[in-house]
């Protein structure tokens, strides 16, 4: 990490979370938290709480949780020092300069001038389309269809027929040579700079945080390359971008649709559908599908119907499907792509075929179909074999099931023949299937870890809460007492600053926040309902019977490993244990 924890913690206490989240999110006051819909998934009632004591959010609907910092890295899709500038700003807060190593230095400097250049290079595209050279470039947009509004909302630009005029324009805002010859923008050669887009309309690329990383410029009517597209630099990866993303994750739908070009995401956003995105003119990747499955769970593809679609359609599914996303696949038929399609039959219509949309599996093995000639018999064993393999690839039993009866209704194949070859070709795979096999439900025993971990959560709420508990136990638990590695950490900051007289959930949670997955969890220790409606001795009763239960545990644990002295201690506190009474105020 670059920052103290100083200057992190700073930057923490003077962003209040409530200011900073309720300009993302509407919240409602309810008892001493706020609640709104959760921004991480979709949701119709509102179980997004945030908390101004204890300076955290926590959705009790999809686990996420956090503190400031976290929520604008998960919220804006920033990195930990993105955030902290971003929050630092908004605070008014000065960082110190980054100590970097000097090669460190020339790429963070490098990386940001390029980011500077292409913002102005976009201004400059797109004050070209307005003016009078512009003129053929904004026909040609509006021609097509598109509104002014659409225009400016996705930046779109105009590169001028004439050689090097962006190379001048920026050399004027005092870039050197050296910082363009690596943007992909312009050619330095001997004769001269020249552009690398001229006469083209310009689509500005935006990364998830709205800034221009990149360009596609389209060739007026005819033309070849029809779309020439900005060579990868230090801010453009291809793989790890998608077109229309930047708008997309703020739709608030739970699903994206994803369609093959620039002008298919912009047309639909025009539309109304705003959760369109598209790779950038490259193939599908597993980063794309990682990305996609940081902001929605499902997708739709809308690719074109012709046969390179479907074929860009059959090598995206399975990278899809890897990411965990569910699949579906749109027919535009008999129109090519979604611009056509809304061109001629509207949004409504197009509302429609999103909700026909067939499931990605039946979509393969429609396609799959096409390969085949099923009015041959042996063709037609082989299609049905083929069928069955794929089967073999779901591998929970019921989802596998529930795949088989779809696809022999829409095939018109016995269910019960196609069950057997499925077990038949199975069982013949078994020795390398059997990997894949999920463990033995064993979800309807009551897991009695569980249950400790239960009392372990909400013991540490309870501290949180009421820091002033833990003089009662201080002799009885310790951070040790807690059951895995992560609640050990927390337990003993919580401890540590309970003594201290009061807990500050937000500040432990700058311990976890390289990683998210600590980060949620930690959040989650300070999120049980406290039994609050019990007073008096019920109160002292769930309270003991909480510290008893983490005591035996770690108790037991302890004996595993124990020697006969070390036994006979344990045993005793054991014993010990089943006395336990304490007295809460
Ligand atoms: N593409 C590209 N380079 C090309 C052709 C296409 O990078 N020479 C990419 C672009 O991102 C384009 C997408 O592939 O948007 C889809 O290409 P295509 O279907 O040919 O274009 P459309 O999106 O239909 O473009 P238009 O409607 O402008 O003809
Ligand atoms: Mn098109």
């Amino acid at each position: 990490m670059y920052y103290s924890d100083e200057i992190i913690e700073e930057v923490r206490t003077r962003s209040d979370i409530l200011n900073v989240v309720g300009s993302y999110v509407q919240l409602k006051k309810k008892g001493s938290s706020y609640f709104g819909l959760c921004p991480f998934h979709n949701e119709k009632s509102p179980s997004f709480s945030v908390s101004p004591q204890k300076q955290m959010y926590y959705c009790f609907g999809c686990g996420a949780g956090g503190n400031v910092i976290t929520f604008m890295m998960e919220y804006e899709n920033m990195s930990f020092q993105e955030a902290l500038e971003a929050l630092a700003q908004r605070a008014g807060i000065t960082l110190p300069q980054k100590e970097y190593t000097p090669e460190e230095k020339r790429n963070a400097d490098l990386k940001r001038v390029l980011l500077d250049m292409h913002k102005d290079a976009a201004m400059y595209y797109y004050m070209m389309l307005h003016s009078p050279q512009g003129a053929r470039g904004l026909q040609y947009l509006t021609d097509r269809g598109l509104t002014g509004q659409t225009i400016k909302s996705f930046g779109l630009g105009f590169a001028p027929g004439t050689a090097g005029s962006l190379y001048r324009y920026l050399r004027q805002k005092n870039y050197t040579d050296e910082q363009l010859k690596d943007s992909g923008l312009v050619r330095l050669r001997e004769r001269g700079a020249q552009d690398v887009f001229w006469n083209r309309v310009m689509f500005p690329i935006m990364d998830a945080n709205n800034r221009v990383i990149a360009f596609g410029g389209r060739v007026m009517g005819d033309g070849e390359p029809k779309y020439l597209n900005s060579q990868e630099t230090r801010i453009f990866d291809k793989s790890r971008n998608l077109y229309g993303l930047h708008a997309a994750k703020k739709s608030r739908l739970d699903y994206f649709l994803i369609c093959e070009g620039y002008m298919d995401v912009i047309t639909l956003h025009q539309a109304g559908f705003t959760n369109a995105v598209a790779a950038l003119g490259t193939a599908f990747t597993a980063n794309h599908a990682s990305l996609i499955k940081r902001y929605v769970d499902r997708v739709v593809l809308t690719f074109d119907s012709d046969g390179a679609g479907m074929k860009a359609a059959l090598r995206a599914i399975p990278i899809l499907k890897e990411a965990g996303l569910g699949i579906k696949v749109l027919t535009m038929k008999p129109y090519k792509d979604p611009d056509e399609f809304i061109k001629n039959l509207g949004a409504e219509s197009y509302q429609e075929r999103i909700r026909q949309a067939q499931n990605g599996f039946l979509f393969e093995v429609g396609c799959v179909k096409n390969e085949y000639d099923l009015s041959d018999p042996s063709q037609k064993t082989a299609f049905h074999e083929q069928i069955a393999s794929r089967l073999l690839s779901f591998s929970d039993e019921m989802e596998r099931t529930n795949y088989m009866e779809a696809v022999c209704r829409e095939y018109a194949i016995d269910f019960g023949e196609m069950k057997r070859k499925v077990n038949s070709m199975g069982s013949r795979l078994a020795p390398a299937a059997k990997v894949y096999e999920p463990p033995k439900s064993t979800a309807k025993k009551p897991d009695p870890e569980d249950g400790v971990r239960k009392a372990e959560r909400l013991l540490l709420t309870w501290i949180t809460e009421e820091p002033s508990v833990y003089e009662k136990i201080s002799d009885i638990i310790m951070a040790d007492d807690f059951s895995s590695p992560l609640y050990k950490r927390v337990a003993a900051m919580i401890i540590d600053q309970a003594k201290a007289g009061s807990v500050n959930p937000g500040q432990i949670l700058n311990a976890f926040i390289n990683d998210q997955e600590e980060y949620k969890e930690a959040a989650s220790l300070f999120q049980m309902r406290l039994p609050q409606e019990l007073a008096g001795q019920d109160r002292n009763r769930a309270f003991t019977e909480t510290v008893a239960r983490i005591k035996k545990n770690s108790l037991e644990l302890a004996s595993r490993s124990a020697d006969i002295k070390e036994l006979q201690n344990l045993l005793m506190a054991m014993n010990e244990l089943q006395k336990l009474q304490i007295t809460l105020d």
